[in-house]
């Protein structure tokens, strides 16, 4: 075939550079904009297409914007990291006061790989909008997502109980199935909770860490008018005092230059027409004190950087492990907002003072570890079992569930004694405590309790007369069989094949 002129360079290298040029005319062309800097980071090259954002960048012209450092020019950009790591960044979004971009950082190698500079690319601006459809399809597949979890996790919820709540999310999960105890104490927590939760006053939750307050919250708003709304948390200690403001409230757009200047919507916006859960509200600074109250007494409240007032409707359900009542002497909390909130008090009793819910909250505590972990649970000889029973619990729920945790995770064997319970409290720092006796049935069953196969009655009551002697002997059991009144034989047998 005769050569023309418009052919192709017959060597490999000519080839490739006539492809690079083009790509790089193609891109030149097609993108919103491109410039390059050198070796040194500085600004030495800008096409037609990126002179459009020199306005909002504060420059008038090209000539202006070239010769500066590429940072103090374009705020945000990632361009050093790219000369320092000889790194592309193909893909980024880069939001300053000029917007929000989709840009690609290319280096610019040598023949030996040295970095001589770098080649920046503003692929699409707004992308809001140029780039609707994917965000759309993203959106759509995180509702996807999101209702599938949901899905999953009231499943769950519905079936066995869950572990830590964390905070930020904003659906409840906990109903009051969740809330294990049928002693006395928990039975008449339980009741006023579903009381509370028909009402639309605050709610103040008091009780040591570790007692269900979170837990409760979750259960009261699902159990209330509001259901179907959010379930807002915060945590008020785990947020810096100087960031706790525009959490609760938000913040107006414009009130800030960079990256807030959208604005932001707080925890009472976010919570419209469900509930906000304030968790550890002792630990709140004085100032933000008085414009809670003034958002509860008025139903308003005013985002930061805005002199509007703006209605919101949550309920507000308040938690504390702190002695309110104290802090309020003391002069650290606001009375006013102390009685605001104390319409409804809920006082969550001690692990110590329901040790009856002990064999039920490791039966379904091991269970909800055993489902996350996809092992089968251990189980619990009744001297292990009294043994817990007996324990101080200064971290109450939260820490029986850290010390099963522990349990299932050392323990090689599928049965659990006292042994190995008393080396697991030593190693997470619990002070073992003697074992307690545990009450022969839940309370609140009575009756019931008796009309069951006798041999299944006979059976618990042997477990729990083994673990109390076991415990008042300190796992001596030459002198527990002795003062059960039976052999050694027997009580080797019972602790090892006993139910
Ligand atoms: N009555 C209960 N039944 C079952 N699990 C509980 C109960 N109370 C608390 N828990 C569990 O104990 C842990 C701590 O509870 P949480 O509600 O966070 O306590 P608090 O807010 O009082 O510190 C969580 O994993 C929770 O699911
Ligand atoms: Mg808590």
């Amino acid at each position: 075939m005769p050569a023309t002129e418009s052919a192709l360079p017959p060597d490999a290298s000519s080839m490739l550079a006539l492809a690079a040029r083009s790509m790089f005319h193609l891109f030149s062309s097609m993108s919103q904009g491109m410039f390059l800097v050198d070796k040194a980071g500085t600004i030495v090259w800008v096409n037609e297409g990126y002179r459009r954002f020199l306005p909002a960048l504060g420059f008038s012209s090209i000539d202006e914007f070239q010769g500066h450092p590429v940072e103090e020019v374009i705020p945000n950009t990632q361009m050093r990291r790219v000369l320092e790591t000889g790194e592309p960044i193909l893909v980024d979004l880069l939001t300053n006061k000029a917007g929000t971009f989709v840009v690609s950082r290319i280096p610019l190698r040598e023949e030996d790989g040295q970095t001589i500079g770098a080649i920046g690319i503003v692929l699409f601006d707004q992308p809001e909008t140029t780039l609707k459809p994917l965000i759309e399809k993203f959106a759509l597949l995180q509702r996807d997502l999101d209702d599938a979890r949901r899905e999953l996790a009231s499943q769950r919820s519905r079936a066995l109980l869950h572990g830590d709540g964390g905070s930020g999310q904003r659906r409840a999960k906990y109903t009051f199935a969740s809330f294990i105890g049928t002693s006395a104490a928990a039975l008449e927590v339980k009741r006023h909770a579903r009381r509370a939760a028909q009402s639309s006053s605050p709610v103040l939750l008091l009780g040591e860490t570790g007692t269900g307050k979170e837990l409760l919250a979750h259960a009261i708003h699902l159990a209330s008018a509001r259901a179907r709304g959010p379930f807002v948390s915060l945590n008020i200690a785990a947020v810096p005092d100087t960031l706790l403001e525009a959490e609760f409230f938000g913040v107006a757009p414009g009130a800030y230059t960079g990256a807030d200047r959208r604005g932001r919507e707080g925890k009472f916006k976010l919570a419209d027409g469900g509930t906000l859960f304030l968790d550890e509200i002792g630990d709140m600074p004085a100032a933000l004190q008085a414009k809670l109250l003034r958002a509860l007494q008025e139903g308003e409240i005013e985002p930061l950087g805005s002199n509007r007032l703006v209605p919101f409707d949550a309920r507000v359900i308040a938690a504390t492990s702190r002695d309110l009542p104290a802090l309020v002497r003391q002069g650290r909390f606001r009375e006013d907002l102390y009685y605001r909130l104390n319409v409804l008090p809920l006082k969550l009793p001690p692990l110590r003072e329901r040790r009856g819910d002990i064999p039920a909250l490791v039966e379904a505590l091991s269970e909800d570890l055993a489902q996350r972990s996809g092992e089968v649970p251990p189980e619990l000889m009744p001297d292990a079992l009294a043994l817990l029973a007996g324990q101080h619990w200064r971290g109450n729920i939260r820490e029986l569930r850290n010390v099963l945790e522990q349990l299932a995770m050392r323990s090689d064997s599928q049965r659990v004694d006292a042994a190995e319970v008393r080396r697991v409290l030593a190693e997470t720092g619990v002070e073992a405590i003697a074992a307690a006796a545990l009450p022969p049935a839940p309370e609140g069953q009575g009756h019931a309790a008796l009309l069951r196969p006798l041999a299944t009655q006979v059976a618990e009551l042997e477990g729990l007369a083994i673990a109390a002697a076991m415990a008042e002997t300190g796992g001596n059991k030459l002198a527990a069989a002795r003062l059960l009144g039976i052999s050694r034989a027997t009580l080797y047998g019972r602790l090892q094949g006993a139910t």
